[in-house]
């Protein structure tokens, strides 16, 4: 059997992290806010909305709540972005994805100042993080790895396979798993032979955006398989982009979905917001 890597377990271990340093910094009297911003009312975005607050209200950090109509143009939400990048009691900017198909999201994530950027999506912060320079780190491979790391597993060194190359996920994940020494190979759609090089990964990140696609015959025997897919099945439960069932017994460790990489998203960008105030040198 398998060991369980336990997300849930893990970011409120990292929240109850931030917690305590929040409470350390307002004794200082700095205090720590996140605006988050929505455009229109999405329902899916409407929810990791209300969980993103949430997690603020139990950090200790303040949430400016920006919910705007579907009719925002591109300019008006610009133009907020450039007055909350000048707000000094705006510490983090969070932009809900996806936006309206009239607002270009480019331009949009482009106009948030990176020091303030917590989504880590800015290119100055893509591209810290590819010569190892500080910055923000895209939260959910940033959460991949303190899942591994806090569970007891070595990166350094290993053969180490992801699956997908999206900008937030797949490419942030293998500049990070480098960053730890791991040996890494990035994967994709037009990977020949696929399962050829999957079978080879010590730790397997599986970020390919298909329900159960991953089975047993893509996994090394005693691999650590970590699943960042989420999707509802037939029968409206959710599953992730691996074959749980199959995978698991020939795994030394899997991420459950849900309960494994999802909650992580929303403690690292709890962490960040918190890195923020660092970055923009108050402390
Ligand atoms: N939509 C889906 N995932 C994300 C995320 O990590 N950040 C933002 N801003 N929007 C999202």
């Amino acid at each position: 059997m398998a060991k369980l890597i336990d997300g849930k377990t893990i970011s409120t271990q990292i929240k109850d992290e931030v917690k305590a340093e929040t409470e350390k910094l307002k004794e200082k009297g700095i205090k720590v806010s996140l605006a988050v911003i929505q455009v229109g009312n999405d329902p899916a975005s409407s929810v990791y909305v209300r969980n993103k607050k949430k997690a603020c209200e139990y950090c200790g950090i303040e949430s400016l709540s920006y919910e705007l109509p579907e009719s925002t143009t591109e300019e008006e939400l610009l133009k907020l972005i450039r007055d909350l990048n000048d707000n000094p009691e705006c510490n983090g900017i969070l932009v809900q994805l996806p936006l309206p198909k009239s607002i270009n999201e480019e331009k949009i994530l482009d106009e948030i100042s990176p020091l303030k950027d917590v989504d880590g999506f800015h290119p100055v912060n893509v591209g810290a993080l590819s010569i190892g320079k500080p910055g923000f780190v895209s939260c959910t491979p940033a959460g991949v790895i303190e899942l591994i790391k806090r569970s007891g597993y070595s990166i350094e060194g290993k053969e180490c396979v992801v699956i997908g190359r999206s900008n937030i996920v797949g490419k942030p994940m293998a500049m990070l798993l480098l960053r730890e020494n791991g040996t890494v190979t990035v994967t994709h759609s037009r990977t020949k032979d696929l399962k050829e090089v999957t079978k080879r990964a010590d730790i397997l990140v599986v970020a390919i955006g298909k329900p159960k696609m991953i089975d047993a015959s893509y996994v090394k025997e005693g691999a650590v398989v970590i699943d960042v897919g989420i999707h509802r099945n037939e029968d409206n439960k959710l599953c992730g982009d691996v074959d749980f069932e199959s995978a698991e017994p020939h795994c030394s460790a899997i991420t459950p979905v849900p309960g494994g990489v999802g909650p992580m998203t929303i403690a690292m960008l709890m962490k960040n917001c918190l890195e923020s105030v660092k970055l923009q040198n108050r402390v």
